[in-house]
């Protein structure tokens, strides 16, 4: 987790370290803080725990000879080693200052680092992991020249560049784990220095300029031209370009820039009072972007955009694996069942934190769909490692194009949601569901488990769920009165059946991420087996009916909640309305989408519950306490 972001160029570092920081916040906000180095030389740090708008307040403060500085590093945290303390936060240095270094990930064997550093007379000020890569590298420049002033004695070259380059290297030959790390030295008055293993670090091209960032929503408002770093490799950039190097010092050849299609501006709020809100009003949108070019009157047209020997996996695959975690693991559920029902092939959901755990029977030929937002989810990214591992092919559906898990997957199917700034996630996870309901209508066509006929009708059907996800947003007003009465309650139950049981899985997520109340799910004909006993005048209790073969037995269940004072909503397609009234207190009518492609429209009035109640409750709805936005640690 963490952000990370450097600049070099020939304007004021700082408010475009402040600012890069901002964007990257999502990915935690324990503490914040920066370090340049001034133009006489000196390298000089600002960190507080807190968020990155107490950094601001704080730099702001610094006056002139921050403001002279082109060229700096700056961190936003999620706490792993060491509590949110000012003495945690990044940026991290040695002793005397000399080098400064942002780092995103974690080094396991710090213990063992730090005992050795201690015993050769480092002193340290942070319990952090991170911190020992400073003064690793500090020593490593150490021995090669005592002070910035002596740069090319006694070595092969005068370039402080090669120095730094040279020490960085020195000190990653000496780490275990996952690292994205920027590094400044006193001594490179226009150099930074970046190295990526296990976790992501772009560079970002200006004009004179250079960007290492965590993701590109920190670039987006300087430059859209930017090379992904793989694993392994070390970034020297300044402002003449980048140069590529291997661990072990080898340079690499240079990479072409790509071009990021996202503007600043899809970065923004847009008007709307938080993210997730205008994340939620995107999901129309979304939607069609996702569908784009991918299906055609006849059914789905993923041969165009998967490549052979993925499309044969598919067609032949005994077993088809999804795994995700969290929000993604509920869009799996959706696939999952998809698979099985419309391509009739056995599919399993497993959550990325436990497939790997578990001795998984990965089937000869197998197919494992990894799903993710940002594609740098550790624990999915373990599980697809483990699948393909197994022999498994790996496809991911993946939100954040050239992210580590649609890199490491052979095949990639992205969902084309945009930048999902929010912690909570809503149209990532719409979009999920579409992109893997129309994965499993191709499968269908590729293994002729469906008459044409019916291939036909839900690619047309498909075509309508933008149209379906803006009647759902029409039930805003409803939705905000609801929320108004639950925003009072501790505890509230989230039922369904069949496919609304993962629905009800996301919408109890939703809820207590966002509002802190807490929320539990279950498959409605499992309540009288126990949880019941929990349900008391007055308990919420959210029910949904949007599958019509289950409708009667689902009312029959909600006819249980009820007769123990339970209060209910219903939300219900509206053609299921009559089933639902009866047992229900409240309605919330959706349009009548058929039963599979429901779930995505469904979630669409509890993603607008829990933020009305979120609100309600005065909870930080974009940034959940305890949360961060892509989970980079196992
Ligand atoms: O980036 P990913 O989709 O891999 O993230 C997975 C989960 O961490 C994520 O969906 C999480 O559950 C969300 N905060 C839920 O809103």
């Amino acid at each position: 987790m963490c952000g990370i972001v450097g600049y070099v160029g020939k304007r004021n570092a700082v408010p475009i370290l402040i600012d890069g920081l901002r964007r990257l916040e999502y990915r935690g906000y324990d503490s914040a803080g920066v370090a340049v180095r001034t133009p006489d030389g000196a390298v000089l740090l600002q960190k507080r725990a807190g968020r990155v708008q107490g950094l601001a307040e704080a730099v702001g403060g610094e006056g002139r000879r921050l403001a002279a500085a082109r060229i700096g590093i700056g961190h936003t945290r999620w706490a792993t080693h060491g509590s949110p303390t000012d003495a945690n936060a990044h940026p991290h240095a040695d002793e005397v200052q000399a080098v400064a270094v942002v780092h995103n990930g974690i080094i396991e064997n710090h213990v063992a680092l730090r005992a050795e550093l201690e015993a050769r007379g480092h002193g340290f000020r942070s319990q952090t992991d991170s911190e020992v890569v400073a003064h690793l590298i500090e020593e490593a420049l150490r021995e090669g020249c005592a002070t910035p002033g002596q740069v090319g004695q006694g070595g092969s070259s005068a370039d402080p560049a090669e120095w730094l380059r040279r020490a960085v290297q020195a000190a990653v030959a000496r780490l275990h784990g996952s690292f994205a790390l920027v590094v400044l030295w006193e001594g490179a008055p226009d150099v930074l220095v970046g190295v990526r293993n296990q976790t992501p670090l772009v560079y970002g091209r200006g004009d004179g300029e250079a960007y290492l960032a965590s993701d590109v929503s920190a670039l987006v408002p300087h430059t859209r031209d930017v090379v992904v770093l793989r694993d392994g490799e070390l970034a020297e950039v300044g402002p003449d370009g980048l140069r590529l190097f291997a661990f072990d010092g080898g340079a690499l050849p240079p990479r072409p820039v790509e071009h990021v299609p996202w503007d600043a501006a899809a970065a923004e709020r847009g008007g709307y009072p938080h993210f997730m809100l205008k994340e939620i009003h995107e999901q129309p949108a979304a939607l069609a972007e996702t569908l784009r070019g991918r299906v055609k009157a006849a059914g789905p047209a993923l041969e165009q955009h998967l490549d052979f020997r993925t499309l044969r996996a598919l067609a032949a695959a005994p077993q088809v694996w999804l795994l995700g975690c969290g929000t993604a693991h509920h869009a799996a559920l959706v696939g999952r069942a998809l698979m099985e029902s419309w391509a009739r092939v056995p599919a399993l959901a497993d959550l990325g934190s436990e497939f790997r755990y578990r001795e998984p029977l990965v089937a000869p030929g197998a197919v494992a769909v990894a799903v993710s937002q940002s594609g740098e989810t550790a624990d999915t990214l373990a599980a697809l490692r483990e699948a393909r591992g197994r022999g498994a092919l790996g496809l991911a559906v993946v939100n954040v194009v050239g992210s580590t898990i649609a890199r490491e997957a052979d095949a990639q199917l992205p969902t084309l949601a945009g930048p999902e700034i929010s912690v909570c996630s809503t149209k990532a996870y719409t979009t999920q569901i579409e992109a893997l309901t129309l994965l499993a209508l191709q499968v269908a066509v590729l293994r002729g488990s469906m008459a044409a006929g019916d291939v036909a009708r839900w690619a047309e059907a498909l075509g309508r769920m933008p149209a379906w996800a803006e009647a759902a947003l029409a039930l805003d007003p409803d939705v905000a009165e609801l929320a108004g009465w639950l925003a009072g309650s501790d505890h509230c139950f989230f039922i369904g059946r069949g496919l609304d049981h993962a629905v009800a899985m996301e919408g109890q997520l939703k809820l207590k991420e966002i509002s802190y109340v807490h929320a539990e799910a279950y498959a409605a004909g499992e309540l009288k087996h126990g949880t019941l006993a929990l349900v008391t005048e007055g308990t919420p209790v959210v029910a949904l009916f949007t599958q019509p073969h289950l409708a009667e037995k689902m009312a029959s269940n909600v006819a249980e909640v009820r007769a123990r004072g339970g209060r209910v909503i219903g939300v219900c397609a509206e053609g299921l309305r009559a089933a639902a009234a009866p047992v229900c207190d409240h309605i919330l009518a959706l349009p009548d989408v058929p039963g599979p492609l429901a779930p995505a429209i469904a979630a669409i009035p509890l993603q607008l519950l829990a933020y009305h109640v979120a609100v309600a409750r005065g909870a930080d709805v974009d940034k959940p306490r305890n949360l961060a936005k892509s989970v980079t640690v196992e």
